[in-house]
């Protein structure tokens, strides 16, 4: 049998709906990540881990809902090496076209003394029995040493000859603390590969964090040093702490330097940056503006020099094209007069995939409702529209209903709002330092919440005065973060809404600890 590592081949395998969704206040929906497991297939990324089914009744679901809808891509959940996990993720995992069980034990001697309080004895056994159970339910099992990267090599090579030996197709040998450095990294995965007898009937994978900064280039150290032919990557890098490896960086550094890497990918990059906002809109995780590849100014020239350079030759200072990865030439796409045709041929264009008629057709009337207000629509605004919460099938407890406000030079601004709890209209008032305070007091004193607010933010989504605000709220409460997005052309709606979607995700947080019980 040929070496799965001599492939040619590079797997993406994306984990921003399950190592994404740890980052605090990520948290999604069932349908929030549907929509983005739907971009990523439209992406065409090889592997989405859409989640840890055992974790909660709502993983589980989400992950069945992704693991019944997605054909093009192989959809993968998590579990740890016990035989409860792997049962439930078969269990969501049944209606796939092509699944996937990732299993992981930690073995490092850290991990493994003061979190698992296990010998490496015992580390070894249930390691080999994780995989010989998931093995009998489904045909692609990968297994993860969590905390590779910090294990005793000789340790990892028993335990990695084992599970390969019990079938393992996959071994991903994670940087789970972001600690490794490039050349280091690479070189422990190559003497891993060669010390391994069995090693060549596995693909190997590599997951960095980024705690150093350094997930894209240890994970193309795996790739390049170690022959790694799987990455683990983000969206955006969203993930625990300082994030994980991102999926752009990752893919467009092997497609630009293929003279170097000589891999295929079968990523599609024009998907990208609709991706990328989805995942940023849903989480509200704003994408700083010089971020590769994604961020506002990736593509933009400030510079007399560098603008005279692009325009007599593009590739003096542009190494890739924005088109190639989803920013559209032309952003004005259109107005109040368009119809309902375009704007769903818009949102093709954009990947933007809607459930049902009466979904585009919700979607059309708050596109008309944005155009009667504002006179260009963006593919920003697009995006925003079909992104927003109240698009979602999911009931919500709080929703928005109309604001007034009352702002002068030397008086203390106040604020009207109605909205709805279960349903039923409410009416609130209250002053505040500003506009925005003045309304998030006012529902804060109906909703007697007590969440604290750790985070406020406002971005232009289109760069203009003329654009609609996004606004990301980051509210505390009991051990428990959440992030409410909002967007209108009002800021100080947007901050309302964004409000109340942060409410409704500390609802469901606690409702989903309630049914944990
Ligand atoms: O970082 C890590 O070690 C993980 C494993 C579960 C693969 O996310
Ligand atoms: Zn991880």
């Amino acid at each position: 049998m040929s070496s799965p590592a001599a492939s040619d081949q590079l797997v993406i395998f994306d984990t921003t709906l399950r190592d994404g969704e740890q980052s605090p206040g990520a948290s999604m929906t069932k349908d929030e990540k549907l929509r983005i497991a739907k971009q990523l297939e439209r992406l065409r990324v090889d592997v989405i881990e859409a989640g840890f089914p055992a974790s909660s009744n709502g993983d589980f679901e989400a992950v069945k809902a992704i693991a019944d809808a997605i054909k093009d891509s192989v959809v993968c959940g998590l579990s740890r090496a016990n035989d409860r996990d792997i049962s439930r993720a078969a269990e969501a995992l049944k209606g796939a076209a092509r699944g996937r069980i990732h299993t992981f034990i930690a073995t490092s001697p850290l991990h493994m003394e003061k979190k698992l309080r296990m010998s490496p004895d015992e580390v070894f056994e249930q390691a080999k029995l994780a995989v010989r159970f998931a093995r009998n339910l489904i045909g692609d099992v990968e297994f993860s040493p969590e905390d590779g990267y910090r294990s005793d090599p000789d340790f990892l090579c028993r335990v990695i000859e084992k599970v390969i030996d019990e079938g393992a197709t996959t071994i991903n040998v994670p940087d789970t603390v972001g600690y490794a450095i490039p050349e280091l990294y690479g070189n422990f995965i190559k003497n891993l590969r060669e010390r391994i007898p069995n090693s060549d009937k596995a693909i190997w994978s590599v997951h960095c964090h980024n705690d150093l900064g350094m997930a894209v280039a240890n994970s193309l150290a795996g790739v390049k040093i170690g022959g790694a032919r799987q990455v683990e990557c983000t969206i955006n890098g969203l993930g625990e702490r300082a994030g994980n490896c991102s999926l752009e960086e990752i893919v467009m550094a092997v497609k630009t330097r293929k003279d170097y890497f000589g891999l295929d990918l079968r990523i599609d990059t024009r998907h990208i940056v609709a991706a990328s906002r989805m995942v940023s809109q849903t989480t509200g995780f704003v994408v700083q503006p010089n971020k590769a590849v994604v961020g506002a100014n990736a593509f933009a020239h400030a510079s007399g020099i560098h603008q005279d350079g692009v325009l007599k030759a593009r590739d003096t200072y542009e190494i890739m094209r924005a088109e190639d990865v989803g920013w559209s030439a032309n952003k004005i796409v259109l107005g109040k007069l368009s119809g309902r045709n375009a704007f769903k041929q818009r949102l093709q264009e954009l990947g933007v995939a809607m459930q049902s008629e009466a979904d585009i057709n919700a979607a059309f009337s708050r596109f008309k409702e944005l155009a009667d207000r504002k006179s260009e629509i963006f593919d920003e605004d697009i995006l925003a529209l079909v992104s927003d919460g109240e698009l979602s099938h999911v009931s919500e407890q709080f929703a928005f209903v109309s604001l007034s406000q009352h702002s002068e030079t030397g008086e203390r601004p106040r604020a009207r709002i109605v909205f709805t709890v279960e349903g039923q209209e409410v009416h609130a008032e209250s002053e505040g330092n500003g506009p925005v305070d003045a309304s998030l007091k006012a529902i804060e004193a109906q909703v007697k919440s007590g969440a604290e607010m750790v985070l406020y933010s406002v971005n232009a989504i289109s760069g203009s005065t003329e654009s609609q605000g996004e606004v990301t709220v980051r509210l505390q409460n009991a051990g428990r973060v959440v992030n409410g997005v909002g967007a209108d052309p009002d800021i100080v709606v947007a901050s309302a809404k964004a409000y109340l979607s942060a409410l409704n995700k500390l609802q469901r947080q606690s409702e989903k600890v309630a049914a944990q019980g």
